[in-house]
């Protein structure tokens, strides 16, 4: 992640940044979570310039079942020949990800993220790691990270995941880009959604150290307060 400073040897868990695109209400999908491409084409060349520079990309496993995405860098988009793809992680307790998922497809490093009891299969070549007992304890996932090669990972969403990592602390650097339109409704999801904030004891703080012009929209890059 260009720009980072690189992780302590020490550190137990890798450089997390969190990266997303959400409208101006803070929506990252339309109703019901329908995919939303939020991303101006100046934000979606940064989004694969970011995935280069890490070691491995996570989402959860909604994400997966909602947008089926590939997670794969797409070299065309930055006009470069391909290079060496991160690993791609998908979070998902019971072994949810359909058979037919890209990210299933073989053509990078994947890793699924179970809980104990998961009895699900997956295909040669995919690494399990089992943490958590009935969903994946992400504390106790990122700190085994590190010793598989990951010390630095993108966090690309979607709404359950952004949730747990923000509430956990469990961040360096977050990312959005704020596309200029209002999705509205009940049922888009948020950026964050999970247990009620209740008071400002509860609430996840951020300082803005950076605001950028990105094609319509614009990007903020917070880090944790
Ligand atoms: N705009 C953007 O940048 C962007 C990016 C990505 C996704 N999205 C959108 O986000 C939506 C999907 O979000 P989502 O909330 O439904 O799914 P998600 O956050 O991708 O995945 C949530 C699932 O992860 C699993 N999980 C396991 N351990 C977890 C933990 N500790 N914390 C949280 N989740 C855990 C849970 O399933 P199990 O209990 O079965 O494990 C949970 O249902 C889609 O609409 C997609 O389009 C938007």
């Amino acid at each position: 992640m260009s720009g980072e400073a690189a992780p302590s040897p020490t550190r137990p868990r890798p450089t997390v940044w969190v990266n997303f695109a959400a409208s101006e209400d803070g929506r990252i999908a339309y109703a019901g979570g329908l995919r939303a491409r939020l991303s101006s084409p100046e934000d979606l060349r940064r989004v694969q310039q970011m995935r280069a520079n890490c070691d491995a990309v996570l989402v959860g496993v909604g994400t997966v079942l909602r947008d089926d995405p590939s997670l794969r860098v797409h070299w065309d988009v930055l006009g470069e020949p391909p290079g060496p793809s991160p690993a791609r992680i998908v979070v998902d307790s019971r072994g949810r990800t359909p058979a037919g998922a890209r990210v299933l497809d073989g053509t990078a490093r994947t890793l699924v993220a179970t809980a104990e009891g998961c009895s699900r299969t997956f295909p040669a070549g995919v690494e399990v790691i089992v943490a958590g007992r009935d969903r994946v304890d992400l504390g106790a996932l990122f700190e085994r990270l590190p010793g598989l090669g990951v010390r630095r990972l993108m966090v690309e969403g979607g709404s359950e995941i952004l949730t747990s990592v923000f509430r956990a602390r469990l961040f360096d650097r977050c990312t959005v880009y704020h596309a200029p339109v209002i999705i509205g409704g009940r049922t888009a999801p948020s950026v964050a959604a999970g247990a009620e904030t209740v008071g400002d004891a509860q609430a996840v703080h951020l300082a803005l150290v950076g605001v950028e012009r990105l094609g319509e929209g614009y990007l903020a890059t917070y880090v944790p307060r």
